[in-house]
């Protein structure tokens, strides 16, 4: 397969260009959005999660994964996933619900998140999920509703840990933290939770996401294994489940690279049989959203309009911010950087120029590429928007200026 090749991103290689035109799966760009039947399209790949998971699988330990369904969570894909990893992870009672519908396992569904409401407590306990302590009232409101119902709930405790996942998209454990618990509280609450009538399943600790330093990941990971060795001293039954994290990153922006599984594989059988000495019944999982699938998606919008102004190119198209806000850099980048784009029917065409574009919408954030060489392209056209199967359609303003949703078509 070909590499679509960039000036200063890592080359597209999941995908095929044949006749200058993209290709998923067994077709055409152009015949998927005939199917789609309009643009915006999201277009997310089968094939591509499932060689990531089979990646994954060959490259790393026996280790379970867990899909975080934020990541993603169209329904279709997400049973798809659901059936090539151990676990998935909700973040709320919608989430809940739909993982549901698929016909997931509750056993192997978990619940984090701060904030949890009591009726999505609730939820959790009736459906037997394992919910991810983020707090003293979250254990106190699931005893209270355990017992209301008759139930038992099953509960892990997400740690607040005292160090971060270095050079990471986001930093979300160390210091003062709204998730987990902090970690010098937790024996605390594994001592109340002696005399409560709730089953302990485990860890959960979540240091940090998009992060494509091997070394940070390993050193995360060492710390956490750690940790979780040091609290299952303290714990009120076996550890049944141990979360460590994920943080894989995806190359989204010039100069990105894949994260390196190897120094991870290798950094993992150093330390998980220490763990398995320590917790001999734990699952160890690793829990991964966009690493499974933010490559397997890809945005398509239409060109409406061209533009030149004052010499700069503008290519206007029917798709923006509202449906791609990471592509457009306003989802948690500090400083603008384009996702790798090209002209979806015009890929390794001679002629190129340097054109920025943009969406309809009435603001200058709405930028899906800024001044970036692409293929020329006119109305009519296709713009594909790479890496964009994670925090995309579910993480943006869809309703801003009311323009019509993306559709999103798994293939
Ligand atoms: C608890 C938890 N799990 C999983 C994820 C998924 O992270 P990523 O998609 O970067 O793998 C997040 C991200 O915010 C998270 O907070």
């Amino acid at each position: 397969m070909t590499a679509i090749e960039f000036e200063t991103h890592a080359p597209i290689t999941q995908f095929e260009v044949r006749q200058n035109c993209l290709w998923i799966g067994s077709r055409r760009i152009t015949e998927w959005v005939t199917e789609a039947g309009a643009t915006p399209v999201y277009v997310y790949d089968r094939k591509c999660i499932r060689d990531r998971i089979d990646k994954i699988h060959r490259a790393l330990p026996k280790i379970d994964l867990h899909y975080a369904v934020k990541a993603n969570p169209m329904p279709a894909l997400v049973e798809f996933t659901g059936q090539l990893v151990e676990g998935l992870d909700v973040a709320s009672a919608g989430e809940l619900e739909m993982v549901l519908r698929t016909g997931f396992d509750p056993e192997r569904i978990s619940f984090a998140g701060p904030g949890k409401r009591d009726d999505e407590l609730e939820a959790a306990l009736k459906a037997g999920i394992i919910v991810n302590i983020e707090s003293e009232r979250e254990l106190r409101v699931l005893a209270a509703l355990g017992q209301n119902h008759n139930l038992k709930p099953r509960v892990a405790v997400r740690v607040n840990p005292p160090f971060q996942l270095r050079a990471s998209g986001m930093r979300m454990s160390g210091g003062s933290q709204q998730f987990g618990v902090d970690s010098e509280r937790v024996p605390a609450l594994l001592a109340d939770m002696k005399n409560l009538d709730v089953e302990f399943i485990g860890f959960h600790i979540f240091a940090g996401s998009q992060n494509l330093n091997a070394d940070a990941i390993c050193e995360a990971q060492r710390l956490t294994c750690q940790l979780a060795i040091d609290l299952s001293a303290h714990a009120p039954a076996p550890v049944q489940l141990l979360n460590i994290g994920g943080g894989l990153g995806v190359p989204y922006f010039p100069g990105d690279q894949p994260v390196a599984l190897a120094p991870i594989a290798e950094n993992l059988n150093t330390l998980l049989p220490a763990v398995r000495k320590v917790m001999p019944e734990a699952r160890v999982a690793l829990e991964l959203g966009r690493y499974l699938v933010a490559e397997a998606g890809v945005y398509i919008c239409r060109v409406i309009d061209r533009k030149v102004s004052r010499g700069k190119v503008f290519l206007v198209t029917d798709g923006g911010l509202h449906h791609n806000l990471a592509a457009s850099g306003n989802f948690g980048q500090v400083i603008r950087k384009n996702f790798p784009v090209v002209v979806a029917n015009r890929i390794g065409a001679a002629q190129k120029e340097y054109a920025t574009v943009v969406g309809p919408l009435c603001t200058p954030l709405d930028l899906l590429a800024d001044n970036m060489q692409l293929a020329v392209a006119q109305p009519g056209d296709l713009i594909a928007i790479f890496q964009s199967g994670a925090y995309g359609c579910s993480a943006s303003p869809l309703g801003f200026l009311s323009h019509p949703p993306p559709l999103e078509l798994l293939v």
